[in-house]
């Protein structure tokens, strides 16, 4: 039977049911640890900020307390649970292309350091509002340094027509910047950048790296600050082959070091914001299979999930590794199509994998769910959202509750 901690599926379905998320909360330590081990220099201060768009729940947001790393919020919805987290405001980085007003008052209201400005118009809302406040704001602007990266077309976010971020080449970064300077309780910091989402292939990050000091050398003023975006791509299948996140780090702090001594312009902060390789192996998904059916060609298992509680399978193409939880040790004799409860065609979640022959009531467990998953899930058919549960060794905990139908008419008028 498979095992998240010590604790078996079949004991997490009795005690929770399905479907449901699972995190292994050791594993998600053991993440931070590698990035806080091995992303350090001895050039300039470094910081890892958990980008939590990935994962957020108010229990992810107590680990990140406790572990002391920083975290990105790109909407007022994050901010709400980091600040009922009292995650102390000089560790939140504040996101997002297209923050509103209210947002960003809210931002204010809870004395948040740390704004990543994505546009020129962005900047000049908060230079509306930061001479009556009564504390300073980091300002760093968001470049979009032109390089794409090796991924999935609609995960890249630096092609120079991006919705995000200054384009590298446009004057209104260095207007951006004289407009900080002449603002009361603005401090012009530095440049932040991500290039995409599930890479491999670090030359992209190489040349990013290259290109963001080639415009700290035209600023010709001393930049603090930069941040280098997440990215570092996880193992879905075994088609995947990541890097570990030590030498992600090292190649980084590697290439940042250089670049240092090659132009002689120093900083005295580094920073990555991982999501994905934070959070997406330490994530499980259990599921109960239902069903079976042979259609002409295909056989269909059918769980008691689908594209609302994964969409990435359906917008991305994205494929997973799955086992039947209480089948591990068996043969996997069948090709099959997991098919969840959506009415839609495209809610076939895995296609032609291979599994030992499947009964009623056997457990389903798809890996390395763990980022984008409950994040992008949704109510679509009106199904309600799984519970979270959090591992540690033999000990669990719940930290999202499952949704009731009643939870799902809440809004509702008649
Ligand atoms: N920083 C910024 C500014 C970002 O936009 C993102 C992700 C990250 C950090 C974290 O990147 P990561 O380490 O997770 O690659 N929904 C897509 C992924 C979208 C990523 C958006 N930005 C997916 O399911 O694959």
């Amino acid at each position: 039977m498979f095992r998240i901690g010590n604790l078996s599926a079949e004991e997490l379905r009795e005690k929770y049911g399905t479907p449901l998320y699972v995190y292994d909360e050791v594993q998600i330590k053991a993440n931070i640890n590698e990035y806080k081990d091995n992303f350090k220099s001895k050039l300039y201060d470094t910081k890892i900020i958990y980008a939590s768009k990935a994962f957020s729940s108010l229990y992810m947001y107590k680990l990140v307390k406790e572990n002391n790393i920083g975290v990105d919020v790109v909407s007022g919805g994050e901010l709400y649970g980091v600040i009922k987290e009292k995650i102390d405001p000089n560790n939140i980085h504040f996101h997002g292309n297209n923050k509103s007003e209210a947002e960003m008052d809210m931002a204010i209201g809870y004395k948040v350091k740390n704004i990543i400005v994505d546009n020129y118009d962005e900047l000049k809302m908060w230079a509306k509002k930061t001479p009556s406040i009564n504390y300073e704001l980091n300002i760093m602007l968001r470049i979009n340094v032109g390089v794409s990266a090796h991924t999935h077309e609609y995960i890249i976010t630096a092609h120079p027509d991006s919705k995000f971020g200054y384009y590298i080449e446009n004057e209104d970064i260095f207007d951006s910047i004289k407009l900080i300077d002449s603002t009361p309780n603005m401090k012009f910091m530095g440049f932040s950048t991500h290039i995409g989402s599930q890479i491999f292939d670090m030359r992209g990050f190489e040349l990013t790296i290259e290109k963001l000091f080639e415009l700290m050398k035209k600023t010709n003023r001393k930049i603090e600050y930069l941040c280098l975006g997440g990215g570092c791509g996880v193992k879905y299948t075994d088609a995947d082959k990541p890097i570990t996140l030590k030498e992600f780090s090292n190649i980084l702090i590697d290439k940042v070091d250089n670049e240092i001594k090659r132009t002689g312009i120093s900083i005295s902060e580094l920073s990555i914001e991982p999501g994905r390789s934070l959070v997406g192996n330490a994530g499980y998904q259990i599921y109960t299979i239902n069903q079976m059916k042979k259609a002409l060609n295909k056989t269909y298992y059918f769980i008691d999930g689908g594209m609302n509680d994964n969409i990435r399978p359906a917008l991305y193409g994205a494929l997973y590794s799955v086992d039947i939880a209480n089948k591990i040790d068996e043969a996997k004799t069948e090709v099959v199509s997991i098919a969840g409860k959506c009415c839609e065609s495209g809610d076939v979640l895995f296609k032609d994998v291979k599994l030992p022959k499947a009964e009623a009531n056997d457990l389903l467990v798809v890996y390395t769910t763990g980022a984008y998953g409950y994040s992008m899930a949704s109510n679509y058919n009106r199904l309600p959202r799984p519970a979270v549960v959090f591992v540690d060794g033999n000990n669990s905990r719940l930290a999202i509750k499952r949704e009731t139908y009643e939870d799902l008419y809440k809004n509702d008028l008649d």
